[in-house]
């Protein structure tokens, strides 16, 4: 049983001028066995929230809000706790690219085993690390092999084998599925799904809204460090109300219908230094002057959404 909750989060890299807020006051919920996409375009913080959640920010620090997990915060116990006893036992995370940051030089098992050893695992090695890589379909031979021996499909296995190894209830998986073909794709949405069915949670960072629509129960798009709209899959699919979630969706190609396809014009903002109002309002076909200096946040049935076009339905 496992529930998030992330309120209020901002983390800043950098300091002084320099500094960039790449998550700017994101909040959203979780609850047990539930699934969350977090999609966005490059850039716009998705990885930093994710790293936040495992305490683990290269450069990076929370600089104010809170993240709890089954409703104890997270942030305030100290690091020996969180090493000890939740991360990797209860949150785990794939990170981005961590398929091509294997070590060249240990086979796959050495590597699973590196895992136990760090964390003074004490129970059956050889089984725990044999269960994690038929979870995810892999044959037990790929063990014996060396990260080149294997295709990239195979090493995306094995990278979310190793965060199954402690069984955590929460998986981050950061772009899990970037640069596989479409069938390993496939093959890799399937596994997340049979994860999220033996009752782990999901947190699935995604800059494709198609694969995130495959999983998730809920959703959140960021924009430029902030989460524009939030609420289930079904609805924020069915019924985009943000004009950059109406942009996403019209950016997505589909096999049929494929003419639709649009794609936005202009950059996201500078976070070092964003402007006052609305993140979006220099790209949106929607602006109306008081999005140029105030962000609104509007609540909907099931989530929010940051746009005045919905400033009735307070
Ligand atoms: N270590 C760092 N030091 C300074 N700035 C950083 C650092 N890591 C990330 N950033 C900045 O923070 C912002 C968010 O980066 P992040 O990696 O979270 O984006 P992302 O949404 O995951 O992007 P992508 O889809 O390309 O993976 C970017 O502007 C990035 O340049
Ligand atoms: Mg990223």
């Amino acid at each position: 049983m496992v529930t998030l909750f992330v309120r209020d989060l901002r983390v800043q890299y950098g300091s002084g001028d320099n500094a960039v807020n790449a998550v700017d006051g994101v909040s959203f919920s979780l609850e047990d066995n539930e699934s969350i996409g977090i999609v966005g375009e490059s850039a716009c913080g998705k990885s930093t929230l994710g790293l936040a959640i495992v305490r683990s920010i290269p450069g990076g620090r929370v600089i104010s809000g809170d993240i709890l997990l089954d409703s104890k915060s997270i942030l305030n116990v100290s690091e020996e706790e969180f090493t000890g006893n939740i991360r990797w036992k209860k949150i785990a995370m794939v990170f981005q690219g961590a398929m091509n940051s294997l070590d060249p030089v240990f086979t796959i098992k050495q590597q699973f085993e590196e895992i136990l050893q760090v964390h003074g695992y004490s129970g059956d090695r050889i089984k725990t690390i044999n269960d994690a890589v038929d979870a995810v379909g892999l044959p037990v031979s790929v063990l014996d092999k060396f990260p080149h021996e294997i295709s990239g499909g195979m090493k995306q296995r094995a990278v979310i084998a190793m965060a199954l190894l402690l069984r955590p209830k929460l998986v981050i998986a950061d772009e899990p599925t970037t640069a596989l073909d479409v069938l390993v794709q496939a093959q890799i949405i399937s596994l997340l799904k049979k994860m999220k069915k033996e009752g782990m949670s999901l947190v699935l960072i995604s800059h494709d809204l198609g694969i995130v629509s495959e999983i998730s129960d809920k959703v959140a798009i960021m924009y430029a460090g902030k989460i524009v709209e939030f609420g289930t899959m079904q609805e924020v699919y069915s019924n985009p109300k943000h004009p950059y979630t109406q942009a996403l969706l019209k950016s997505t190609p589909k096999i049929k219908g494929g003419l639709d396809l649009i794609s936005l014009k202009g950059n996201p903002p500078s976070l070092a230094s964003p402007p006052a109002g609305c993140r979006f309002y220099d790209r949106c076909p929607e602006a109306k002057e008081r999005c140029e200096t105030e962000p609104p946040v509007t609540k909907t049935k099931t989530g929010y959404v940051s746009c005045w076009l919905y400033e009735e339905s307070k």
